[in-house]
């Protein structure tokens, strides 16, 4: 069992994970991502599956092992994201979104690889929205009683932009973070408020993710009893 937790509290339920960063292809060698390493998803995996869950990890692009012991679902878009996070949430007691998702993909995909030209500007990339899947499945729960977890990276009014964003989400808690430049992205560790559709609001200290993932199911549990 994991470090401060006496009994698998998870036991016999399933869990869905999402993790990593989505890329959003340009062409066949280029896309649009961002810097999510997908460790605090890992994290969030593997501290449930010693929780005794039943562990869906839906990866984005991670280059990180698969945590012994879960279901590892490879992902590239958004869209397939969407696709792997509403089919395995299904029969699930609880969804975490832990995976930075591209807000934006590219409108047009080239098929051959963009060519510069002599004498000639770059054509504008047009950008179109992809799917809100917290939003989503949010609005949407498979079962009334899943818990459903979000995450947010705030560079500035961090638990007012995080209160706003737990509301027009839907979700039961949302995992707010601080980031910068060197703060967060690709780091072992993290710092976060845990914010409740109840007004409930939890202060993880900077420490290991496994510690902000411990405190995640600790509230997960809670609401699923
Ligand atoms: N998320 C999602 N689908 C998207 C975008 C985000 O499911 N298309 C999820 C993320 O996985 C995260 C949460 O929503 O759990 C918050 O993501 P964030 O980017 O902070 O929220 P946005 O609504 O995209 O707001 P912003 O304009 O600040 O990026
Ligand atoms: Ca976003």
């Amino acid at each position: 069992l994991a470090r401060g937790v006496t009994e698998p509290d998870l036991k016999g339920r399933h869990v869905v994970v999402s993790a990593g960063g989505t890329r959003e292809p340009l062409d066949p060698v280029r896309f649009l991502g961002n810097r999510s390493s997908g460790k605090q998803g890992y994290a969030l995996a593997r501290t449930a599956a010693a929780r005794g869950a039943r562990v869906t990890l839906i990866a984005a692009n991670s280059a990180l092992p698969d945590p012994a012991g879960v279901d590892v679902v490879p992902v590239g878009t958004a869209v397939q994201l969407r696709e792997a996070v509403l089919k395995a949430s299904a029969d699930a007691d609880a969804v975490v979104m832990a995976a930075a998702v591209a807000d934006f993909r590219p409108a047009v995909y080239a098929a051959g690889k963009i060519k510069k030209k002599d004498d000639q500007e770059p054509e504008p990339i047009t950008l179109v929205r992809n799917p809100d899947i917290l939003a989503e499945i949010s609005a949407g729960r498979s079962r009334p009683e899943q818990v459903i977890v979000g995450f947010a990276a705030e560079t500035d009014d961090v638990l007012a932009n995080g209160r706003a964003k737990l509301k027009r989400k839907g979700c039961d808690l949302l995992v707010v973070n601080e980031v910068g430049e060197s703060r967060t992205f690709g780091s072992e560790e993290n710092e976060a408020v845990v914010l409740g559709a109840d007004g409930s609001e939890t202060a993880v200290p900077h420490g290991p993710k496994e510690a902000l993932a411990e405190t995640v199911w600790g509230l997960v549990v809670e609401r699923l009893r």
